[in-house]
């Protein structure tokens, strides 16, 4: 067991415009990160997954509580250090025009940079390691902005790679992704957390491939923690239910064991023509 967590949040509330008359989208939310393991956050729509993500990543400020990394609190650690620690991937990254996939992707390097030390052999080999991870390194020429959106997601991921950070932070990494793209994606993340022992949180929505690769679980609903731990204790039916509103069975996966989530049929029986 890992006494520490990497990431700590406590008594989190945040809100978006300004109080009074702000509205609290996460409130009072607690919840531990460990550290070496990979954690899936899951939760309906708009409960507040990416604003906790953001906010972890110092992205949002908080209105109350704390966010720490290995027991420091996130804002009195300095940008670039954090940047050194901490790489996160927004669920919608915007495209910026005209810049190829390498470029893109060596903007990952600048929290290894200063004036004193530029660009340097580690950073291009950085790169080339992040493009061939990702799967993208055919593509290394070519103008983000003329990429497919699976494309598009795999060089964002090659991006955050390139930070070479010991923690990464990614929201829906699966979102546009063809079944064959995702399963690629979460075996390399599951990789990274393996292999090279760092601590990744994904927001995913598809329950069966959270089951599947997650060491913890966090299930949100309305801004805050319903319940967290294993996928066996998370992803029941009694809390499917609790957390999405849904009725379903759940079986142990015959492939993997893991808890396999199959939703009831509730508008009658599906037609066959
Ligand atoms: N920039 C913003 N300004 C105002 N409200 C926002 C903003 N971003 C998110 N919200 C609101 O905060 C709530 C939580 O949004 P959030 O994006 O964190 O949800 P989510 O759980 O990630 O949802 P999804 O699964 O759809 O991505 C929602 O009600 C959303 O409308
Ligand atoms: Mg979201």
């Amino acid at each position: 067991m890992n006494p520490e967590p990497r990431l700590a949040v406590h008594g989190l509330t945040v809100a978006y415009g300004k109080p009074p008359r702000g509205r609290v989208v996460i409130d009072g939310l607690d919840a531990q990160i460990p550290a070496g393991r990979f954690t899936v956050i899951i939760g309906p729509n708009a409960c507040g997954k990416s604003t906790l993500l953001r906010t972890i990543a110092r992205l949002h400020k908080p209105l109350a509580g704390t966010v720490t990394l290995d027991g420091a609190d996130v804002h009195q650690i300095p940008t670039r250090r954090l940047a050194r620690r901490l790489a996160v991937l927004p669920q919608s990254p915007l495209v910026p025009e005209g810049v190829s996939v390498t470029d893109l992707v060596a903007r990952g390097r600048s929290p290894h940079q200063s004036w004193w030390r530029q660009w340097s052999p580690a950073d291009e080999k950085a790169v080339a390691r992040a493009l061939s991870l990702a799967g993208v390194a055919d593509l290394a020429a070519r103008p983000v902005d003329t990429l497919s959106g699976g494309q598009r997601q795999r060089v964002w991921i090659a991006m955050i790679l390139a930070q070479d950070t010991d923690t990464l932070l990614l929201d829906e990494p699966t979102t546009y992704l063809d079944l064959a793209h995702q399963i690629e994606v979460l075996d390399l993340l599951r990789r990274l957390n393996t292999e090279d022992g760092r601590t990744i949180v994904a927001v995913l929505h598809d329950l069966n491939e959270a089951a599947r690769y997650a060491d913890e679980v966090i299930a949100m609903r309305d801004g805050r923690v319903i319940t967290q731990g294993s996928p066996d204790k998370v992803i029941t039916a009694a809390n499917v239910e609790a957390v999405f509103g849904l009725r379903c069975a759940v079986v142990a996966c015959p492939v993997t064991g893991k808890p396999l989530v199959i939703p009831h049929i509730t508008t009658g029986e599906p037609t066959h023509s």
